[in-house]
């Protein structure tokens, strides 16, 4: 059941103390990667999300969205679209800028990828404060597709992303496994 798939998946999350800086504690989630078992479920827990959600695309943010997000675009029979940080993508692109805690970051999308009917599963590994999310809903909307929802390994419920995307997704689920 899903409570066994959450154990396996906690089980497989490493916490690193003081990564990338003093006080803050991160999840490393390359031993759930590597344990073949673990990925798996996690790729079809995320792709019967994708089903549920009547999803037409997989949106993946870069990088490890792009891990996490391919597998399930392929389990689902469903394309798969990076959402990739500016400067990266040869075509026509989409931007959407959006504030970090010091400074600001942009996210593009190739335009062409995305069309009037399609909905949208937009695929991470983290929640955090929600602005890489928030800004990837908006770049979907302009590029005039609906979002089905945001699916997540792990939120980071004490930062508030939840909240801070309640407007953004109008609706939408937002999953955090
Ligand atoms: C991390 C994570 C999410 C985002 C969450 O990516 O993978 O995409 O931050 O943070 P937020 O909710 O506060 O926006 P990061 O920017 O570290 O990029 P990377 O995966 O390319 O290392």
């Amino acid at each position: 059941g899903l409570t066994d798939i959450r154990t396996l998946l906690l089980s497989r999350i490493r916490d690193v103390a003081d990564y990338p800086e003093p006080g803050v504690t991160f999840k490393d989630i390359t031993p759930l990667l590597a344990d073949p078992a673990a990925f798996s479920a996690l790729t079809d827990a995320l792709a019967s999300i994708a089903e549920r959600t009547g999803a037409t695309k997989i949106v993946g943010l870069e990088a490890r969205g792009f891990i996490l997000g391919a597998p399930v675009a392929v389990r689902a029979g469903l394309g798969f679209i990076p959402v990739r940080k500016a400067g990266k993508l040869p075509g026509a692109t989409l931007g959407q800028a959006y504030d970090l805690e010091y400074g600001s970051a942009e996210i593009e999308v190739h335009a062409e990828d995305l069309a009037a009917d399609d909905r949208v599963l937009i695929v991470d590994d983290v929640l955090a404060t929600g602005g890489t999310a928030e800004a990837s809903i908006q770049l979907i909307r302009r590029a005039g597709a609906e979002v089905a929802g945001l699916a997540v390994l792990m939120e980071l419920d004490f930062l508030g992303g939840r909240a801070r995307l309640e407007p953004a997704l109008a609706g939408a689920p937002l999953e955090a496994l």
